[in-house]
Order: C-alpha cells, then sequence, then structure tokens
C-alpha cells in the first residue's frame, strides 16, 4: 500500500454538492466525500456534455442511483446485505460505487479489486476496506478467500473476447456456496448501429474511457442477450438466475448467476 492519499489533491466540493451530501447524509451515516482526482468515472462526467456542468454532483448521484439499483436485484433474488459476511466489489475504480456501498455493509466485510493499484490502495485508506490488486490477465490473478455476494458494474461491458469469459469462470468460481455474481453488460440498444452485430453476439469496440489501459485490454464490449445465457451456461454450469435489461444506470444490462449451495 503506498502514502498516495495524504498526498494527493481531492476534488473539492461545490455548493450544490454539499446541498446534496446533506440531503443523502439525512438519510442514513455519513458520506464519505473525498474523490481522488483520477477517478475516471468523476473524469467521465467532466467531458460529457450533460454533465460537464455539475460533474461532481452527477458523480455522487449515479453513485447512489447504482447503490438503490443493486439493492433492488438483490430484494428480487431474496439476498440479504444485512447477513452477507464476504463482499467483493470487483473493478471497483475510486470508490464511485464503494462510498455508498460502506454505509449499508460494515466495511471490514466487503474487499475492492481494480488493477489500478492506486484506487484500491485509495479505497483501503478512504473507505477502510480490504483490497488486493487484479490484472489484465485472469491467470495471473490470486482470488484471495470466497465471497457471498461478487458485483462487477461496467467491466464486462470493456472486456475484450480473450479475457471475457476467463473472468466469468474465476469470478463465479470465487463464490461461496449459494452465493452470488452481478455483473453487467452493453446489450445492442447501447450500440448506435445494433444492426452492426456479428453473428457471434459479441463486438469489441476499441473505444473507451480509460486513460491508461490499452485497447488490447479495455475497450467497449457489446453482447446479445444469447451470448450471455450461453456463456454462463457454459462457463459455470448454470442458468442465469435473473437479467434485468438496462438494470444499471438505465442502460447497461444486468445479469445475476447463483451458485448451488452445499446441501
Ligand atoms: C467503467 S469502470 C467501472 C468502475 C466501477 N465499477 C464503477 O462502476 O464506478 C471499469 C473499471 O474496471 C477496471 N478494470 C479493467 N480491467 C480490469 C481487470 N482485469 N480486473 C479488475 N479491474 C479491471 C478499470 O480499471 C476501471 O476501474
Amino acid at each position: 500500500m503506498s502514502a498516495l492519499s495524504s498526498t494527493v489533491t481531492l476534488i473539492p466540493l461545490t455548493d450544490d454538492v454539499l446541498e446534496l451530501v446533506k440531503s443523502i447524509q439525512e438519510t442514513g451515516p455519513e458520506l464519505v466525500t473525498a474523490v481522488h482526482p483520477d477517478d475516471e468515472m468523476y473524469l467521465f462526467f467532466i467531458t460529457h456534455p450533460d454533465h460537464k456542468d455539475f460533474p461532481l454532483r452527477s458523480y455522487f448521484l449515479s453513485g447512489i442511483g447504482m447503490l438503490q439499483e443493486f439493492q433492488e436485484i438483490l430484494r428480487k433474488t431474496g439476498t440479504s446485505l444485512e447477513n452477507t459476511k464476504t463482499f467483493l466489489e470487483f473493478a471497483c475504480g475510486y470508490g464511485r460505487f464503494t462510498r455508498h456501498l460502506v454505509r449499508c455493509l460494515d466495511p471490514g466485510k466487503i474487499t475492492v479489486s481494480d488493477v489500478y493499484k492506486d484506487a484500491v490502495d485509495f479505497q483501503e485508506q478512504t473507505f477502510g476496506v480490504n483490497g488486493f490488486y487484479s490484472d489484465v490477465n485472469p491467470e495471473k490473478v490470486i482470488i484471495p478467500g470466497t465471497y457471498e455476494i461478487i458485483f462487477v458494474a461496467s467491466l464486462f461491458s470493456h472486456l475484450p473476447v480473450k479475457t471475457w469469459r476467463p473472468w466469468l469462470n474465476k469470478l463465479y468460481n470465487s463464490l461461496t456456496d449459494n452465493g452470488i455474481l452481478i455483473f453487467s453488460t452493453h446489450g445492442p440498444s447501447c450500440m448506435e448501429d445494433p444492426g452492426k452485430m456479428p453473428g457471434s453476439g459479441f463486438l469489441y469496440r476499441k473505444m473507451s474511457e480509460s486513460r491508461s489501459l490499452s485497447f488490447e485490454n479495455y475497450g467497449t464490449t457489446y453482447v446479445t442477450n444469447g451470448f450471455v445465457l450461453q456463456a454462463v451456461k457454459e462457463e459455470t454450469g448454470q442458468p442465469v438466475l435473473l437479467e434485468v435489461p438496462k438494470g444499471l444506470w438505465n442502460y447497461q444490462d444486468v445479469y445475476v448467476v447463483r451458485s448451488p449451495g452445499s446441501v
């Protein structure tokens, strides 16, 4: 772990954001407002035409929206967050979602992981969660332990074909008995030209919000429902338990797979 978070200059909070934070805090515990200047989810809003005038506000709102959508998915699968002892947020970034999650679940029960080591360090130091570093190559990563819930927001929507199924397989195999894996994808409706989806049901384009990951490992991925159902069946041996079209940000499709119980 580096001493990074004590030396970086955090994004200053504007008055409109302070008001928003106050209203969020009225509904529960304190919200940690430290935002890392390299947070690519925040930087995405800075350049987005619909959000560039109030990027920090959009950043906090999108995170709290994710938590609400995530809780709805748990409700539909009959999963209790309060009773969860081991939670992995994979491809966590700098904590757009985590900062809201730690208001509902003890940080000691949460593990985060990302290829960005600074992001994992920042999260450990800022939110008190556990962390481990990932790698673009799934074969190089040993996931420590198993988890009752693994949440992967907007990673399978960026992976190339060479790592898409290997990551699905690896994350599924890191579930406890009866654990659930929740991940999101870009469906064909996210494409400007859905007619260009190939028969394989998988389209990878060399474009992304990342300022450092190469197109060899991270771009923009569109998949059909049929592609996901088949990949899940073949990589996990399980059917998809739940699918929620546009279940995240009213944009990405969400899929849930449950590992079988031991009894
Ligand atoms: C679109 S961002 C989503 C971040 C976060 N889940 C959220 O929604 O705010 C994708 C994240 O995946 C991370 N990532 C890319 N490849 C990865 C890999 N192989 N293992 C873990 N994280 C990865 C990136 O560094 C980035 O933080």
